[in-house]
């Protein structure tokens, strides 16, 4: 009798098993959304994005002039005063704040080694640890939690492998310490020109892949994830979604759920999805889903 108790349970146990390792049971689950502020003053502040509770990471976007001795951070007219407070709410709250290079405007390119040294050397002394004399730190003594290469333009030779590498060197180990998480996020086809050669480091700790603005994108979900996610075996792989039902790519949440993150959460390496951007989300409430499932 107690063998066939036992026996009984053992089935139960091989059941609940097989139902957990099941494409529908959504192993994966991380429960990490990163989402993009500052392209719109409207969207609100960064400390309110952080008090949504919606959000693990938040992505500020964009400094877009660099690789010619100038620098420019354009945050679509947000006041500079105050994110640094926000910031260390956003960090004192579990919340990373990260910072993306490149953007859809501006005027940067990293032709040589020396340039690409030259805007580790800003980035580090105005939003991470160092505090070299003359150089401004638009968020005070706010320490960021991380660098995004979001790169529209200039060409495949360009040094963006030895921002990373030097980036990477400077995680903790280059002041008081703090960890700096590189991540990228490129556009949905693999690969993509602008970001490869940085990303053939290998030391990326996160790929956001935009899967949106490209209307085949959509129709090759699946084979692209496969790609990304084979290819970058050690990083996290993000879904990059829009929450604007207006944006070509759109997912409405019913096929978020039913068709996409069976498909993307197989994956080992999946890491969660990102959301393009705060200002379209705070009208949509597209990450109320995408938290749930994420
Ligand atoms: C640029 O940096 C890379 C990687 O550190 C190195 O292999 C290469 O020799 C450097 N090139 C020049 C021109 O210094
Ligand atoms: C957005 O979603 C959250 C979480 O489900 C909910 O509490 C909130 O009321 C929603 N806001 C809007 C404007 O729909």
């Amino acid at each position: 009798m107690a063998l066939a108790a036992r026996g009984g349970v053992l089935a139960l146990v091989s059941l609940v098993v097989l139902f957990l390792a099941g494409p529908a049971a959504a192993a994966g689950k991380t429960g990490q959304v990163t989402v993009f502020w500052g392209r719109n003053k409207d969207e609100g502040s960064l400390r309110e994005a952080c008090e949504s509770g919606m959000y693990t990471m938040v992505i500020m976007s964009f400094l877009n002039v660099y690789g010619r001795g100038k620098y420019h951070l354009d945050l679509s007219g947000h006041p500079l005063h105050g994110i640094g407070d926000d910031i260390k709410y956003c960090q004192f709250n579990g919340v990373w704040v990260s910072l993306a290079v490149g953007g859809f405007d501006g005027d940067y390119s990293l032709p040589t080694n020396q340039s690409a040294l030259d805007l580790f050397d800003h980035l580090w002394n105005s939003y991470f640890g160092g505090s070299r004399k003359g150089v401004p730190r638009p968020f005070g003594d706010a320490w960021l939690d991380g660098v995004d290469l979001f790169l529209e333009r200039g060409t495949p030779a360009e040094r963006y492998d030895v921002l990373a590498l030097e980036l990477a060197k400077h995680n903790i180990r280059g002041g008081p310490g703090k960890p700096l998480h590189l991540t990228a996020t490129p556009r949905c086809f693999y690969p993509d020109p602008h970001v490869n050669r940085a990303l053939a480091t290998g030391i990326f700790e996160r790929i956001h892949v935009r899967f949106y603005d490209d209307a085949d994108c959509q129709v090759q979900l699946e084979k692209t994830w496969n790609q990304w996610t084979a290819a970058y075996p050690a990083t996290r792989i993000y879904l990059g979604l829009p929450a604007s039902e207006q944006t070509i790519g759109y997912i409405h949440p019913k096929n978020l759920y039913y068709g996409v993150i069976p498909i993307i959460q197989k994956a080992d390496n999946y890491g969660g999805i990102m959301i393009w951007d705060r200002f379209s989300d705070k009208r949509t409430n597209y990450s109320s889903y995408a938290k749930q499932w994420a």
